[in-house]
């Protein structure tokens, strides 16, 4: 593996060898002393022309946990807001002696780009409603941890799924590691582009609760646009929230997961967001995980 893109392409072998060395990362994470020397003199870019809390901080933790290096940047307060170009901005950053740079932005294909111009290895941090790779990872080692594996699972991906790259990079992974993943959204909040993504479809959220292993919920992508497609807030609630009540028709096995940020009160409940089954928080902590397995295998190192 050179770049770490998208989940269209990934194979399940790939996706599990992945999971396995995360699983592996976090009995290191739970150590006393939580590092290991594995990526020592190498250094790890982030680059993040979008807002993170989550995505950047996680890799600076991977990295710092297999003790590379970290370079970070942000937009503002840079030479961008000088109109320095985004080829401009990676070539620097590679003069600096960067050897991965993790890259976010709102332009659909930027990290492609970067991975033409630079020597350095990528690895997509978001681009724009496009692809979230490892999100994607994450989410699966969570429901992996959580319920043992995804080969029969009943995954429903609710809510903004049209403005959604994390929707997208799941999309493809789950059903790659064998869940039957089914879209559940407002006609207008559903892709255009969805023929040939191995999932189903449904408009009615109340009708397919019952059945599902895990719900995915999205944030509304407001900053996308992903407001302007429904009459009111209370309105999408209605429907498409998980609400107490809704929270109520889940099996009693199943779990819930949101990439966060979330919005308390919109596509989830403040109740269900702070139930012991709403994995949340388990998804940040292994996204450290994830990431360092996918640091470690793109810029290889031995094991510490
Ligand atoms: C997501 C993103 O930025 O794509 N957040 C994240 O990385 N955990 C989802 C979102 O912003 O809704």
């Amino acid at each position: 593996m050179q770049h770490l893109l998208s989940t269209e392409q990934m194979g399940r072998s790939e996706a599990e060898s992945l999971l396995d060395d995360a699983d592996g990362f976090l009995e290191v994470l739970d150590r006393p002393i939580p590092k290991v020397p594995a990526l020592r003199g190498r250094t790890v870019a982030t680059l993040f022309f979008e807002p993170s809390t989550r995505t950047r901080m996680s890799f600076e933790r991977a990295a710092k946990a297999l003790s590379a290096d970290t370079l970070s940047f942000s937009p503002s307060g840079s030479s961008v807001s000088k109109g320095e170009s985004l080829k401009d901005t990676v070539l620097t950053v590679q003069a600096m002696g960067a050897d991965l740079a993790v890259v976010r932005h709102k332009a659909v294909g930027a990290p492609w780009r970067v991975a033409e111009w630079a020597q350095m290895r990528v690895v997509n941090g978001g681009d724009g409603a496009h692809q979230h790779p490892t999100q994607a990872l994450l989410d699966a080692l969570t429901i992996r941890r959580s319920l043992g594996g995804l080969d029969g699972l009943r995954i429903g991906i609710i809510g903004d799924i049209r403005y959604s790259r994390v929707a997208r990079s799941n999309c493809f992974l789950f059903p790659t590691l064998g869940a039957d993943v089914t879209l559940i959204a407002p006609p207008t909040l559903l892709p255009v582009d969805t023929e040939g993504w191995p999932v189903r479809h449904s408009s009615d959220l109340d009708a397919e609760i019952g059945s599902l292993d895990v719900v995915y919920l999205l944030r509304v992508q407001t900053e996308r646009g992903g407001a302007s497609v429904f009459p009111s807030l209370s309105e999408y609630v209605r429907r498409y929230g998980l609400t107490q009540r809704r929270f109520g028709m889940l099996k009693d096995e199943a779990v819930v997961l949101h990439p966060g940020p979330m919005n308390r009160g919109v596509e989830v409940s403040d109740v269900v967001a702070d139930d012991p089954r709403c994995l949340v928080l388990d998804q940040v902590a292994n996204g450290v995980a994830v990431r360092m397995a996918v640091l470690f295998r793109l810029l290889g190192g031995t094991s510490g």
